[in-house]
Order: structure tokens, then C-alpha cells, then sequence
């Protein structure tokens, strides 16, 4: 583990290693598996439709609109315009929050504890939003005003530890990425089709890079090997058909792309993966990076 100068990462290192807030992420994460149990739903609130996660462009609606009521709090003669945008913001909140649950239900344990504190510290801060409008509604506005500043403390908190999950932990990236840049040009021979079982997910390699092999009689589908939701090895998931199409479902949280063009049918990933022409030629299997040969 890095160790770091200390500070705010030294805490948020320490949070991501804290065993004693399992249990809670246990109770929590049976809750919130439970409310999305809709495939359809989880989709939707991933943001396979998108192609990105739909959670952190989302955040931008409560925290823009409470950072806003923030300024204009601060400016004389603004009279409801900050309640106006505390109310836009805890709107906002709403739809932020399902489709952040539905990407924490899905992440492994040491993000979970982090985004744990995360949503607790948002939480807070919609309440403390919530208290401000009721104040202000009772002509009590600058109790109303101490509570939003408040509450936009919290947003500070609760949008760093949404940083540290994203950047530190690689929550919600692409951890495929990479794949285009590692494999070698040309066409590369993966093996004969012997080798391979039929409809198994099964792994190659070329260089550096896994690949996931599911070969149907003489049809072969290549597929780079890691998920590019959290990097499970695809090869020890299983094979589906979803639509009349051959996919393959990841082992860990159950994400199911196409074979035939690496798309995410569901979630929680919604990185498409890398996807491999391939070729046999006297009976071996060869592959090439489309576009790369
Ligand atoms: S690693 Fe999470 S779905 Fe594949």
C-alpha cells in the first residue's frame, strides 16, 4: 500500500482499509440489492445507455445548484434566488443518489467503504439543505443561510472522497484502456482451435495482453480478457445468448458483453471491450487488432 504524507489522504487511506464499517456495508448493500433488482433498472441507473457512468455527471445538478445558492447568499439583495437553486439542488439530489447506490452495490470492498462515507457525508448534506429551505420558508433566514454553509461543507467532503474513488480507487473507469496501445500490429496466432473447447470462455495471450477465446465450431470471437468494469478475468465467466447474440458474463458482478463487438449489454460495466479480428488459417486461430494490420 502507498503511504502517503499524511493529511486527508493518510484518513481517506485509513477509511478504505476500516473492517469495522462492514457490517454496515453488508446490511446497506443487501438494502440497496434488493430495491434494484430489476436488471432493466440497474442498467439504466449504471449508464450503459450512456457509455459512461451516470452517476458523476448527475452530481454536477445538486452540487452546481448548492454552490450557486453558496454565491448568491453571499450577495446582498439576491432575496429567494438561493432557495430557489437549494431546492433545484435537493431535486437534483434524487436521481444522483439511486444511480450512485446502484454503482456502489457493485464495487469491491475497500471502495464500498469509502463510497459508504461518501453518500453519508451527501446525505447529510441534503439534510442540512432540507433544514435551511425550512427555515428560510419560516422567515428564517439566516438560520437558513447557516445551514446551507453548512451543508456545502458537507458537498466539500462528500465530493473528495467521490474524487478519491474515481482517480485513487478507479471506480467507474475504463480499465481497459489500455488494451489498443499494448497489442502488437499485424496478425498474432492464439493457438490451434483444438485447443479451445467448445462455447467455454477460454484465455489466450499475446504479449502482454489476456484474451477471452470462445470459439463455435469453426467461428472464433477474441475479446480482450480483462472487464472493463473492475478487471475480472472474463475467461472464468460464462457463456449466454442474450437476443440470439453469444455473450459472455463476467464472473464478478455479473456484466455481459457482446462477443461479436465487445458492447455492454448489461451493466454494472458500460466500457464496451476491446474486440479482435480474427482468422484461422490451416487450422490455427489468428487474431489482429482491427484496423491494425
Ligand atoms: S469486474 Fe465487475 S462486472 Fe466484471
Amino acid at each position: 500500500m502507498p503511504v502517503n504524507a499524511g493529511g486527508m489522504p493518510d484518513v481517506v487511506d485509513r477509511l478504505e482499509n476500516a473492517g469495522t464499517l462492514d457490517p454496515v456495508v453488508s446490511a446497506v448493500r443487501r438494502v440497496v440489492r434488493t430495491a434494484l433488482s430489476s436488471q432493466r433498472v440497474k442498467d439504466a441507473l449504471h449508464g450503459v445507455w450512456l457509455g459512461h457512468p451516470l452517476h458523476p455527471p448527475l452530481t454536477d445538478l445538486p452540487i452546481g445548484a448548492w454552490a450557486a445558492a453558496g454565491v448568491l447568499d453571499a450577495v446582498p439583495g439576491t432575496g429567494n434566488a438561493a432557495a430557489t437553486m437549494i431546492a433545484a439542488g435537493c431535486a437534483g439530489y434524487v436521481p444522483t443518489i439511486f444511480a450512485g447506490w446502484a454503482d456502489w452495490s457493485d464495487l469491491h470492498e475497500q471502495q464500498q467503504r469509502v463510497g459508504l462515507v461518501h453518500a453519508a457525508m451527501a446525505g447529510i448534506a441534503f439534510g442540512c439543505y432540507t433544514a435551511s429551505l425550512a427555515a428560510r420558508a419560516k422567515g428564517a433566514t439566516l438560520r437558513g443561510k447557516a445551514w446551507s454553509y453548512t451543508g456545502l461543507g458537507f458537498v466539500g467532503i462528500a465530493g473528495y472522497l467521490g474524487g478519491h474513488l474515481a482517480f485513487r480507487q478507479a471506480a467507474g473507469v475504463n480499465h481497459v484502456e489500455s488494451v489498443p496501445h499494448l497489442f502488437p500490429e499485424g496478425w498474432h496466432e492464439i493457438g490451434r482451435l483444438e485447443d479451445f473447447e467448445e462455447g467455454e470462455p477460454s484465455q489466450a495471450r499475446v504479449d502482454e495482453v489476456e484474451l477471452l477465446v470462445v470459439r463455435r465450431g469453426q467461428h472464433v470471437d477474441v475479446l480482450a480478457n480483462t472487464c472493463s468494469h473492475l478487471s475480472a478475468p472474463l475467461s472464468e465467466g460464462s457463456f449466454t445468448a442474450e437476443d440470439g447474440q453469444g455473450c459472455v458474463v463476467c464472473p464478478w458482478h455479473g456484466s455481459t458483453f457482446r462477443l461479436s463487438d465487445g458492447a455492454v449489454v448489461h451493466g454494472p460495466a458500460t466500457a464496451p471491450m476491446p474486440r479482435f479480428e480474427t482468422r484461422v488459417v490451416e487450422g490455427s486461430i489468428e487474431v489482429m487488432l482491427p484496423g491494425a494490420g
